[in-house]
């Protein structure tokens, strides 16, 4: 039993401070050529680098200004090929969800100890956002994405965009990846849910978008089919990994008079939602229903009471994606590796016996 209250059931599946990197020479000048050129930073880089993408008259222009300013534009072109900003950028869905924050401390550490700085991009699950970034990286801005979402932004025409996956991993994708098993820890929080004898287990789902959230429902499932419950297709509802989702599908499943004496959500967030909205209608956590969430964000040891869930190897996740960023930096031809980290289920006082006559 830890400090808190707290404890490990078992092993589980198999499975921070962005300081403004200071612009290297280089970038400034690409930066300085573009003011003066009055075209884009990626445009010189095209023109530097991939003169055929460029018109002849803007092309033009830009060698008159590397000219004006004393530069040679192949040695410039050069050097825009081989140097490093050693600025990696980390792509997330969504800055207020406090599971990216431990994974971003990962990122930063493994960054410090070898001389990157790391810059954030929250996205709000926007593609014109993702794709800025990705022009960064092929403007030479910056020199890789490490990406927590489940796309990888399009490879720009004219650079290469080293990319790594963290927390989530895209399907078919030539990209090195690190996340857990899914399906197995969504297992394991069914599997708890049954050996406390609780049948009627409604399922608070993430966007059907995401393969980790198939993946986390297919786990419930198997688990039901475990236990030999049919799987009740009204007590699943779509949330958006939001506290607010989490209030809204309780509500939908109350509304519509479903019986349940236990709730798995795909995240904290949305389990945190779950347990508010259930007290704001009378009904008792765990003694009226049990809730499990995904995530053991560090705020699920303090919500009332204690939240049971599955404890992500968030710093890990985090550290091993900038390890393989790394490694393809220093190797564009390694191959890329997916890996899966363990993760195991904690038990605090969400989740109970189910009542009798529940
Ligand atoms: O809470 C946000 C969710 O999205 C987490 O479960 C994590 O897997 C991330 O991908």
């Amino acid at each position: 039993m830890s400090a808190d209250g707290s404890k490990r059931k078992r092993q589980g599946a198999k499975g921070e401070r962005t300081n403004a990197a200071p612009q290297p020479a280089r970038v400034r000048t690409v930066k300085e050529i573009a003011a003066i050129a009055k075209v884009s930073v990626a445009t010189v880089s095209r023109a530097l680098q991939r003169p055929e993408l460029v018109s002849e008259a803007t092309r033009q222009r830009i060698h008159e200004v590397v000219k004006r300013l004393g530069y040679t534009p192949n040695a410039l072109a050069r050097n825009l090929r081989t140097a490093r900003t050693r600025l990696i950028v980390a792509l997330l869905p969504d800055i207020t969800n406090p599971f990216f924050s431990e994974v971003i401390r990962g990122i930063e550490q493994v960054a410090h100890e070898n001389g990157y700085s790391v810059l954030l991009g929250e996205t709000q699950s926007s593609l014109v956002r993702e794709q800025a970034y990705a022009d960064m990286v092929a403007a030479r801005q910056a020199d890789g994405i490490i990406t927590m979402s489940h796309r990888v932004p399009a490879i720009p025409i004219d650079g290469r965009l080293p990319v790594v996956n963290a927390c989530e991993y895209v399907k078919d994708s030539k990209i090195s990846s690190v996340y857990i098993d899914n399906v197995a820890a969504a297992g394991f929080a069914v599997d708890y849910l049954v050996t406390l004898g609780h049948r009627d287990i409604a399922f608070i789902a993430g966007p059907s978008s995401s393969p980790i959230c198939v993946d986390r429902e297919q786990g419930y499932r198997l688990a039901l089919q475990r236990a030999k419950i049919s799987a009740n297709p009204t007590l699943t509802a779509i949330g958006d990994f939001s506290i607010e989702a989490g209030e809204r599908a309780i509500e939908l499943f109350l509304a519509q008079g479903q019986s349940f004496s236990a709730v798995f959500c795909s995240n904290d967030e949305m389990a945190i939602g779950a347990m508010r909205a259930l007290i704001s209608h009378g009904l008792r956590v765990p003694e009226d229903v049990s809730v499990v969430g995904f995530d053991d964000i560090r705020f699920a040891r303090y919500t009332s009471p204690p939240l049971t869930t599955i404890a992500q190897p968030k710093n890990a996740l985090g550290r091993e994606a900038m390890t393989m960023m790394i490694e393809l930096l220093n190797d564009p031809a390694v191959p890329p590796r997916k890996r899966v980290l363990s993760a195991d289920l904690v038990v605090r006082g969400s989740t109970a016996p189910r009542a009798a006559g529940r």
